[in-house]
């Protein structure tokens, strides 16, 4: 399922995280798997994260959901859209589209978020702190893109929304079903519904900030040691200034420290398990019979030399078990592991996934 007249590598040399790309027709025919109804029945969904943002006489205002069916019928004609998270945990003919992305670490993804707009529906001039792909689903969308920005670029006053001050506008396009375009975090860009029945997906990455991983990997590190691994002095020199700090102690702190991040294993399953953590829903364990087993929709699945990582866990894996867990990790929608897999990823495994729901088995005659 690779992008029509889409060369990967010359996108990730030239566009991926540097700059926007406008990649018509790049899914021609393009079938939109949702309506505007579908939409505004996950937006009322208690688990789905769901907004609406109405623009008034340059003002936006935010509504987040879950809403009601009534909540709908009293949105004013034009300047409103509808912005529902992570539809790919629900419709699986929406989780499909990522596969036109597999050109990209899988693990990098991170969910596909769809807006309905009506006539001059638009969230406002912002930026975004990763890439995304917003492909036109149905309708047509007026895209402005602007210019780079940071956390120093200055923004309107709003107590919710994080609108830019100033869009300086570099290309315009008018975006038809099928069209794709890339934005490259923090670049600035404005998106404005034309026509009542425009849809948007916004196929997201995952990015934590610095200060987001170094935080997990502390917090994860810290679980793992114990009271009796603390500070220790460098030889101390006994007429020493008593309240100064000597370098002596930074250089002593600092190994200590570093000794943390040069633990190899450590670091690749930390990451691993971050990569692949899942903001999971009521997952249900399925209690089905049958032989054959395929992902839940919405898992996500990463491996490396020693680990398979699956929804945020870690499993260690042996050598004979790589093939099948390298097919695993490449499944795609409800395709099933072929049985000589199941049988080299072993019963013990394949019951671990099992049971926290990353596989589930399917009744063969379904
Ligand atoms: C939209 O779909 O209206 C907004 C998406 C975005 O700007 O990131
Ligand atoms: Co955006």
């Amino acid at each position: 399922m690779a992008l029509s007249d889409f060369d990967p590598q010359d996108f990730l040399d030239q566009y991926w995280q540097q700059r926007p790309c406008l990649l018509e027709q790049a899914l021609p025919d393009f079938i939109c798997p949702v309506e505007g109804d579908d939409l505004a029945g996950l937006a009322c969904e208690a688990e789905v994260e769901s907004r609406i943002i109405i623009e008034q006489d340059d003002d936006w205002e935010l509504r987040c959901g879950p809403f009601s069916e009534t909540d709908f019928t009293k949105l004013p004609a034009k300047n409103w859209t509808l912005l529902v998270q992570g539809v790919d945990q629900w419709i699986p003919e929406v989780a499909e589209i990522f596969e036109h992305f597999r050109f990209l670490p899988r693990w990098r993804t991170e969910d596909i978020m769809i807006s309905f707009a009506v006539d001059g529906g638009n969230v406002g001039p912002h930026f975004d702190n990763y890439d995304v792909f917003l492909i036109q689903g149905a309708g047509q969308r007026r895209w402005q893109v602007g210019q780079h920005c940071d956390e120093q670029s200055s923004l309107r006053q709003h107590d919710q929304l994080r609108l830019l001050s100033n869009f300086d506008t570099q290309n315009d396009y008018l975006l038809n079903p099928g069209d794709i375009l890339y934005i490259p975090p923090g670049v600035a860009h404005w998106g404005h519904g034309v026509g009542d029945n425009c849809i948007t997906l916004s196929v997201g990455f995952r990015a934590p900030s610095s200060g987001e991983l170094l935080g997990h990997w502390a917090d994860a590190l810290a679980a793992e040691l114990n009271e009796s691994q603390r500070y220790r002095d460098p030889k101390l020199v006994a007429d020493a200034e008593s309240a100064f700090i000597p370098d002596s102690v930074l250089n002593e702190l600092r190994t200590h420290l570093q000794q943390k991040l040069d633990d190899d294993v450590f670091l690749r399953k930390w990451f691993g398990e971050l990569m692949t953590a899942t903001h999971k829903h009521s997952i249900e364990v399925y209690e089905q019979q049958g032989e054959q087993f395929s992902l839940r929709l919405g898992a996500r699945l990463a491996y490396d030399a020693y680990y398979l990582y699956a929804d945020g866990q870690a499993f260690s894996y042996s050598e004979h078990q790589k093939n099948a867990v390298k097919a695993l990790c490449q499944l795609e929608g409800d395709a099933i592991l072929a049985p000589e897999l199941c049988q080299q990823l072993g019963e013990t495994l394949l019951q671990e996934l099992q049971k926290n729901a990353i596989l589930i088995m399917d009744d063969d005659d379904y």
